[in-house]
C-alpha cells in the first residue's frame, strides 16, 4: 500500500501548502514509506478510486483544505485521513465561531466584532468603524474571519489606519474579524493525539525581527527568532498547554492541531485561533515543537497515518 500527501489546492496559502506537503513527504520517504504527493484538484477523485491509499495526510492550508470541504470528499471516498472531520473543521476554521466555542468553555479570547463586507458597505463604512473603535478601543487587530498565514491581517494603532486595514482584509476574505489587540508574547502550542488523548507539545515562542509575524516573517528563514520551548515560567507554560488541549477538545478536533495565543504581561494566555492543518514547512511551528520534544517528525507523521488507517 501507499500513503497520500495532499498539498497545493487553490487557497491563498497554496505555496505554503506545497512546502508543507514536500516536507511531510520527505520525512515519510526517509522512513521507507511509499508516498504519493499530489497537488489537489478534481483529478483527486478518479485517482483515489483507481488506487486507494492506506491513509491521507492533509497538508492543505486555508480554504477547502481547512474548512472541511476536502475532508467531506475524503469521507465520501471512504479513505482514512489524519486530522479532524468536516464538521469540526468548519467550526474551527471560522475564527469568530471558534472564539465563541472556546469562550463558552471558559477560555480567554480578545473581545471582537465580526463584520461581513456587505454590512460594512450598507451601513456606511466610516460610521461602522467609528462605532467599533468606540466599543473596542485601540489598538485593534484586523484579519479575515477565515484565512491563515497572516494574509490580509494587520495591526491598527490609530483610527485613521482602520479603513486601509479593512481594505487589506477584504482582499483575502468577505468577512472581517476585528479584535482588541492584546500586547504580549506570541506563542503557538501544537497538540497531538496518538490514541491516549490530546497532549500538548512544548510551546514555541515567536519573536519576529520587525515585531510583526506577517507572511514574510513566517516563511523567510532568518526573519523570526523562535524559542522552543518558549521562555515561560512552568506555570504559564502549563496554562498555555491547557488552553491548547481545551480548545482541541472543545472544538471536537482529532489527531493534530495548533493553537496560537498571546500571553499578556500578567502571564494570562489569550486564545487567537486554532489550525486544523498546521504548517509543516521548514519555518513552521509544529515541526519545531516536535523537535523540542525530542520527537522525530517522520515517526510522528507515520504514527498518525497508521492510527488513521486502523
Ligand atoms: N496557516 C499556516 C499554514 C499555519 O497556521 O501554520
Ligand atoms: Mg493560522
Amino acid at each position: 500500500g501507499h500513503v497520500l500527501v495532499l498539498a497545493g489546492g487553490l487557497s491563498y496559502e497554496r505555496e505554503v501548502s506545497l512546502r508543507s506537503g514536500r516536507r511531510v513527504s520527505e520525512v515519510l520517504r526517509a522512513l521507507g514509506i511509499d508516498v504519493e504527493t499530489r497537488d489537489t484538484d478534481s483529478s483527486l477523485v478518479p485517482s483515489v478510486l483507481a488506487d486507494p491509499p492506506d491513509a491521507v495526510f492533509v497538508t492543505l492550508h486555508g480554504g477547502a483544505g481547512e474548512d472541511g470541504a476536502i475532508r467531506s470528499v475524503l469521507e465520501l471516498l471512504d479513505v482514512p485521513y489524519v486530522g479532524a472531520g468536516p464538521d469540526a473543521c468548519r467550526v474551527a476554521f471560522d475564527k469568530p465561531t471558534a472564539k465563541a466555542v472556546v469562550r463558552s468553555v471558559g477560555l480567554r479570547t480578545p473581545e471582537s466584532v465580526t463584520l461581513p463586507k456587505e454590512t460594512f458597505h450598507d451601513l456606511g463604512a466610516s460610521a461602522v468603524l467609528a462605532r467599533i473603535v468606540d466599543s473596542l478601543g485601540l489598538p485593534l487587530f484586523v484579519k479575515p474571519a477565515r484565512g491563515g498565514s497572516a494574509l490580509g491581517a494587520s495591526m491598527v494603532a490609530t483610527a485613521e489606519d482602520l479603513p486601509a486595514a479593512m481594505v487589506g482584509c477584504f482582499a483575502y476574505g468577505d468577512t472581517a474579524l476585528i479584535e482588541k489587540y492584546v500586547e504580549g508574547v506570541e506563542v503557538a502550542v501544537s497538540v497531538i493525539d496518538l490514541g491516549d488523548g490530546p497532549v500538548a507539545l512544548p510551546a514555541v515562542e515567536i519573536v519576529p525581527d520587525k515585531g510583526v509575524y506577517d507572511y514574510a516573517a513566517r516563511y523567510t528563514a532568518g526573519h523570526t527568532e523562535f524559542f522552543a520551548p518558549a521562555r515561560l515560567s512552568p506555570e504559564v507554560a502549563a496554562a498555555c498547554a491547557e488552553m491548547a488541549v481545551t480548545a482541541h477538545t472543545a472544538l471536537g478536533l482529532r489527531d493534530i492541531s495548533r493553537t496560537d495565543l498571546i500571553v499578556d504581561a500578567g502571564g494570562h494566555p489569550h486564545f487567537l485561533e486554532v489550525n486544523v492543518a498546521p504548517g509543516m514547512t521548514e519555518t513552521s511551528l509544529l515541526p519545531m515543537a516536535a523537535e523540542a520534544a525530542g520527537r522525530d517528525l517522520g515517526t510522528l507523521c507515520r504514527s498518525l497515518l497508521e492510527q488513521a488507517a486502523t
